[in-house]
């Protein structure tokens, strides 16, 4: 595969680049004392990750404690709702903890553990992020401190729930949207008080280089297991993949096993209530390149070149950016991203829970909206979508929001 030069077969070995770009965008945008930092993380992660005794543990941890390998389900009525197309999920809801955020997370803690720091930082939006790392600082003995606004806490009160019993520190962020951007800010600020004890666990492939590579290559165990599963089910590749794109992670790790292949891939942002700006976060449909939060990559800006407030029901894509990679395939034209808005998702999400006993997040549910949209134009062929996460910690919220369906 070549899109506009950049040859497919070889695309890990050489993005993103030594310092952290994917074209222009990434890098690592932050304060001197910081960019040393990221430097260490990034040469502790670059030392171990080829280590065979991090990949045997890894490989260990991925079996016996999050239940991987993850199935993949044929959706054979909701296919046969919509027509000749088949529709498959990628089941990450069946990770332990409930998404795709715990590939990367016991990754992350177990790079912590090996830097010998005390404690793990991060913002999380639906919660699934801050269960995840809460669950991966309570298997390695880690202290950890997880940044939500206050609107999320409220919004997702089980994910609260969990992150406490699992011994982390939530602590609530009161400041502008009280969302997952301020969850981002304050988490970061945080972190540069403590960055000799601890260690920034990013949500998703954004931030500062290192992180963008290294969480996609923790979540890149979706795309590779799912290409050899889909091979195994159906002996042939599927004709499109379809994620969800928040900051960007799971569709990331999906992406990852098929970006050599004939494959079309589709990325799903949050149209929210609409196109005006406020209203969505689907900032690779409207932004533009800017900085933020240490990287640079595709923004939604408000009319001062700030970050712009965003929109969705969905906590965890609640975000006026998206991950550097994605920006580069974007411009590269490797991977289309749309979008769909609250009303196709939330159908979406009753319809996967009435006809395949499924709840998925809400998160996942753009994804899942997207693929039947996608079925009903394609006419044949199948689609695999990334199930990126379960419905449990969005129940309440649709059904006091939207009612029972
Ligand atoms: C279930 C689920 N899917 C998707 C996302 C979005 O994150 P990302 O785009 O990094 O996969 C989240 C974020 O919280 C989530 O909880």
């Amino acid at each position: 595969m070549n899109y506009n030069g950049v040859d497919f077969s070889t695309y890990f070995k050489h993005y993103p680049s030594e310092d952290g770009f994917f074209g222009k965008y990434g890098g690592a945008f932050v304060s001197p004392e910081l960019k040393n930092a990221m430097k260490d993380i990034s040469e502790a992660y670059h030392t171990i990750c080829k280590s065979a005794k991090f990949i045997s543990e890894l490989r260990r941890i991925r079996k016996e404690f999050q239940g991987r390998p993850t199935p993949i389900s044929h959706l054979e009525r909701l296919s046969n709702s919509i027509g000749n197309v088949q529709l498959y999920v990628k089941r990450e809801d069946l990770n332990h903890t409930g998404a795709h955020k715990l590939n990367h997370c016991m990754g992350e803690a177990l790079l912590a553990k090996y830097m010998g720091k005390k404690k793990v930082i991060a913002e999380t939006g639906a919660g699934q992020h801050g269960v995840a790392l809460a669950t991966a600082a309570a298997y390695f003995g880690l202290e950890c401190d997880i940044y939500m606004g206050s609107v999320d806490i409220k919004k997702q009160a089980p994910n609260v729930a969990r992150m406490k019993i699992l011994g982390a520190n939530v602590v609530e962020v009161t400041d502008g949207l009280q969302t997952l951007k301020e969850a981002v800010d304050a988490a970061f600020a945080a972190y540069c008080n403590e960055y000799k004890d601890a260690i920034y666990c990013i949500g998703s492939v954004l931030g500062p280089h290192p992180f963008p590579l290294m969480v996609r290559d923790f979540q890149s165990v979706v795309g590779i297991e799912a290409r050899e599963q889909f091979l195994d089910m159906t002996g042939e590749l599927p004709d499109a993949v379809v994620a969800c794109v928040g900051g960007g992670s799971n569709a990331m790790g999906m992406f990852s096993g098929f970006l050599n292949d004939p494959v079309d891939i589709y990325g799903v942002e949050p149209l929210g209530r609409g196109p005006a700006l406020g209203d969505h976060a689907a900032s690779l449909m409207y932004g533009t390149e800017g900085v933020m939060h240490g990287f640079n990559s595709i923004m939604l800006k408000d009319e001062n070149g700030e970050p712009a407030p965003v929109y969705s029901v969905a906590s965890g894509l609640d975000y006026p950016s998206s991950g550097p990679e994605h920006a580069f395939l974007h411009d590269l034209g490797r991977v289309k991203y749309d979008v769909v808005d609250d009303e196709e998702t939330v159908d979406a999400f009753y319809k996967l829970s009435r006809l395949e006993g499924i709840i998925p997040a809400i998160e996942s549910s753009h994804a899942v909206a997207y693929g039947i949209k996608l079925a009903q134009k394609m006419g044949r062929g199948s689609v695999l979508i990334c199930l990126s996460g379960r419905g449990d910690k969005d129940m309440d919220y649709i059904i006091e929001k939207y009612g029972i369906r």
